[in-house]
């Protein structure tokens, strides 16, 4: 089976790449750059050139394979209006391409924000529909196209799909606490998020193209529930530094953008994720990776 990644050379992409190289599975992975192209050609990947904004580019890599797995952002966390743009564009366009061929379209989502109180669920629809929303509603707009003979499925990553190398949301809260001298969590930080490494995550995303039937929410999430403070805590002894609440109005001030993230409470399950996949997370859980000391090197 031949698979089109978008974001192949990316975090959690390169990781997907991997996992079905070595499952059996030959991999066109869409690459922006040289650099991106050459990492994809090394590990045995056929390369399409091309960006997000390379909406041909999308089109043949879609059609001209058995399924298509996107994980390409742009991520302009300055401007999320121009992520949003490039995330609903892409998805519209795959869609169409995909439309009547019962093929798999697997595509990256999120958890925060889309219910308050209690851990997010794979029953959970997303509350998020506009190109204004966050993602640009791209989980609901894609599975419009299950109507349309598509087979989407969603897969919701916690916000920190961690591990040695990432660069993601817990390498910004490490960054702001080297910043303000000192390692911060939200107001009594007793606010939950989610985590997963990246290989269970990679493992969710190969089990989901094998095993999900469309319009299937999938959750990769290896821990459901982890109190802010721990993790600020974490991140205080790795860098030797004193740890603090900061006070809500302060959150983005002192730690940026990722200030509003860190200040939600986001627990999400992956109970029915792991039943249908028969996936059990067994990575390094993320205090395990903190402590590990390769977010700070
Ligand atoms: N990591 C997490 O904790 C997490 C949590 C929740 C959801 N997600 C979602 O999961 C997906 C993958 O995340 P990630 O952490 O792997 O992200 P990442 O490491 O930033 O990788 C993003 C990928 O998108 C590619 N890309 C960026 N701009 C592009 C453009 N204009 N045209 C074409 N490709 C472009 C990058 O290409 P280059 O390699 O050439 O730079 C890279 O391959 C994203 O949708 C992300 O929002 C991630």
């Amino acid at each position: 089976m031949r698979v089109f990644i978008t974001g192949a050379s990316g975090w959690i992409g390169s990781a997907v790449t991997d996992e079905l190289l070595a499952n059996g599975y030959q991999v066109l992975g869409l690459a922006r750059s040289d650099s991106s192209a050459e990492a994809l050609e090394a590990k045995g990947a056929e390369v399409l050139r091309g960006d997000l904004d390379d909406l041909e580019a999308l089109r043949s890599g879609a059609s001209s394979t058995d399924a298509t797995i996107h994980l390409a952002n742009k991520h302009d966390w300055a401007n999320p209006a121009v992520s949003n743009k490039a995330e609903r564009e892409a998805v519209e366009t795959i869609g169409e391409a995909l439309a009547g061929s019962n093929r798999k379209f697997l595509l990256a989502s999120g958890v925060a924000g889309a219910v308050a109180g209690r851990a997010l669920t794979e029953n959970d629809a997303s509350p998020f529909h506009g190109l204004e929303s966050p993602r640009g509603g791209s989980e609901n707009r894609a599975l419009e196209y299950v109507e349309q003979g598509v087979g989407t499925v969603s897969v919701r990553f916690a916000p920190t799909v961690h591990g040695a190398g990432d660069q993601g949301f817990v390498k910004f809260i490490v960054d702001a606490a080297r910043a303000n001298g000192f390692s911060g969590y939200v107001g009594d930080g007793a606010n939950n998020w989610p985590a997963v490494h990246r290989s269970d995550a990679a493992r969710v995303v190969r089990l989901g193209l094998e095993k999900a039937a469309p319009g299937t929410l999938l959750h990769a999430i290896g821990e459901q529930a982890i109190p802010t403070r721990t993790i600020a805590e974490a991140i205080g002894r790795g860098l030797n530094l004193p740890v603090r609440s900061i006070d809500p109005g302060e959150a983005t001030a002192k730690l940026g953008m990722i200030g509003g993230f860190f200040a939600m409470d986001i627990p999400a399950s992956s109970a029915l994720t792991q039943q249908l996949l028969g996936w059990t997370p067994t990575g390094p859980t993320l205090v395990d990776d903190l402590d590990a000391g390769s977010y700070f090197a």
